[in-house]
């Protein structure tokens, strides 16, 4: 028997958190064992990583040995932490996954989104999520938000509008593996709809209850 796995994606601030942990209580409620993590960071080896990307004594880090951390971080994260889960029957839920990295890296003009799309699949021995909830917003509110307070933040203001379009054109690429939804619709509603949508594919997969009896 094999589990579900869902994955959130979207900007930052997006409210991706604030839903994994919607979808993970009305798992729980439901009695269908579930999985919660996250990319990056989602293991030891993970959160060691980003700790080294994010450190300034690792200095200016180069593109290419941050995507290699990074997809350091995803390989483990499916070898130890996701791979398991959904051989045991679980529902995974990931706040972020390989999109994530498809559209910053590809926003971002430092690598070529070909050879990021292959090594994120590749450190991931090509593990899909069924079903890839994505939060769709207008980085701008924030942003302008944002360049009041900080000029470089501002400055990033392209590579947000970037990421978005790249997060929509991975969705329009298999619709079917895909829920789209406004991100800043009633945050009880949004809940709503992709526990109906979750709810579907872990009845037809027939994910283990952790009731036992
Ligand atoms: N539907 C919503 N409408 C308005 N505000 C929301 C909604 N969902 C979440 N928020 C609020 O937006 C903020 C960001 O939410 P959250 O932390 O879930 O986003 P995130 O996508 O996980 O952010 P990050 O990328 O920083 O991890 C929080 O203050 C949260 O309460
Ligand atoms: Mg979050």
């Amino acid at each position: 028997m094999s589990g579900v796995f869902i994955a959130f994606e979207g900007g930052d601030g997006a409210g991706k958190s604030t839903q994994v942990e919607y979808l993970a209580a009305h798992l729980a409620a439901r009695g269908v064992e579930r999985v919660v993590t996250r990319q990056p960071g989602g293991t030891t080896l993970g959160a060691k990583l980003r700790r080294l990307v994010l450190d300034p004594a690792s200095g200016d880090v180069d593109h290419r040995a941050e995507a290699l951390m990074y997809a350091a971080d995803k390989a483990q994260h499916v070898h130890e932490t996701i791979r398991p889960a959904l051989a045991r029957g679980a529902v995974v839920i990931s706040d972020r996954y390989v999109d994530s990295m498809l559209a910053y890296q590809g926003a971002g003009r430092d690598l070529s989104l070909d050879d990021v799309r292959r090594l994120a699949w590749w450190a991931v021995g090509g593990l899909r999520p069924d079903l890839t909830v994505l939060l769709d917003a207008d980085p701008a509110e924030a942003v302008e938000k944002l360049a009041v307070k900080d000029r470089l933040e501002a400055a990033g203001a392209g590579l947000h509008r970037r990421a978005r379009e790249h997060f929509l054109a991975l969705a329009a690429e298999r619709p079917g593996e895909y829920l789209v939804l406004p991100a800043r619709d009633d945050r009880h509603d949004i809940a709503r709809r992709v526990a109906a949508r979750v709810d579907e594919i872990v009845a037809a997969r027939g994910c283990r209850s952790d009731v036992q009896g």
